[in-house]
């Protein structure tokens, strides 16, 4: 059953965290590629339209972490299920979502349903923190620009461990401070505070490097990490391009959101071009020879 959109307007005045994913679809629907992912695509030659490169960017994380059809798949963070419903649709996975959003939950079921994946799909409205994940159940956990919203990284860290098979990959795709030069001065940003709390709190960023001690120190062997800044600038110009074409439609969906959204994701193209903030993809393992046996190369 459909639940109705809470209004975020009072819940921005509160500092509740989950206001930008209660938005009403349509919005999104406008803005993002036809799958609605809301993170970076991923782009092998440049000339990508923003759906083949949010499909090339599903199917590098298949090919990276050696997704197989009957896989689990823990996806903490989930959005609208866009990853999560393409895992579960086009490489047969049967994937757990969590989400905070009842509406993006709504939203990701019934586009299962009509996509015939339902079945595989288990998507859950509940923070991960809260969350009992079961011991050596998964083969894979992702987070998909989610763990910027969760400041328990450690913590969560340890949980995906005990979570992970044995041979289980942690896959994570997140923006990263610039920590050598920018990690005070992002902190303090100007106008950054008003759209830090209508956007689930991204204070909680951390370097790529610190992304990477944080999961050995939670026993996780990291394998493999790509900068994608320059993927996702030209995700951001892409969304930007959308909402531009859309405006009046977005606008009329939600008033008060759209303004907010326009300044939110101008100023990340912004740090993004600047290199203040950047994108990474870090891949780490329980066992790492399962990755190095596929990934590193032939054996001498
Ligand atoms: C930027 S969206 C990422 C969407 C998705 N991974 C994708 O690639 O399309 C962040 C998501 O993280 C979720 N989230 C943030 N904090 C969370 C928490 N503590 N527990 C569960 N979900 C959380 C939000 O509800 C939202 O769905």
């Amino acid at each position: 059953m459909k639940t109705a959109p809470v209004p975020h307007e009072a819940r921005i005045a509160t500092g509740d965290s989950g206001v930008h994913y209660d938005t009403p679809p349509v919005v999104f629907e406008r803005l993002l590629d036809a799958n609605m992912n809301y993170s970076s695509g991923y782009y092998l030659t440049g000339e990508e339209d923003l759906d083949q490169a949010q499909r090339a960017k599903m199917d590098k994380i298949a090919a990276m972490c050696g997704f197989q059809p009957g896989a689990r798949v823990l996806d903490l963070g989930c959005g609208w299920s866009g990853p999560a419903t393409y895992f579960a649709d086009v490489h047969g996975c049967r994937v757990t979502g969590y989400t905070l959003s009842r509406t993006q939950r709504d939203f990701a079921m019934e586009r299962a349903e009509a996509r015939g994946c339902a079945e595989r799909l288990d998507i859950r409205v509940q923070n991960v923190l809260d969350a009992e994940l079961e011991v050596e159940h998964y083969d894979h956990v992702v987070f998909l620009e989610s763990i910027i919203h969760m400041k328990e990284k450690a913590e969560l860290f340890d949980r995906c461990n005990q979570a992970l098979k044995p041979s289980g990959t942690l896959f994570v795709q997140e923006s990263c401070y610039d920590k050598n030069s920018k990690d005070a001065a992002y902190q303090t940003e100007r106008g950054r505070d008003a759209v830090d709390l209508a956007f689930g709190g991204t204070t909680t960023m951390v370097s790529a490097g610190e992304m990477q001690r944080l999961m050995e120190e939670a026993g996780l062997s990291p394998v493999y990490s790509e900068n994608i800044t320059n993927h996702y600038t030209r995700t951001l110009s892409q969304w930007l391009d959308n909402l531009d074409e859309h405006a009046e439609e977005m606008e009329a969906a939600d008033p008060a959101f759209f303004p907010m959204l326009r300044k939110y994701l101008m100023l990340a193209l912004a740090t993004y071009r600047m290199a203040q903030t950047q994108c990474f993809l870090i891949a780490a393992q329980k066992a790492p020879l399962t990755w190095i046996r596929r990934h590193a190369g032939p054996r001498a």
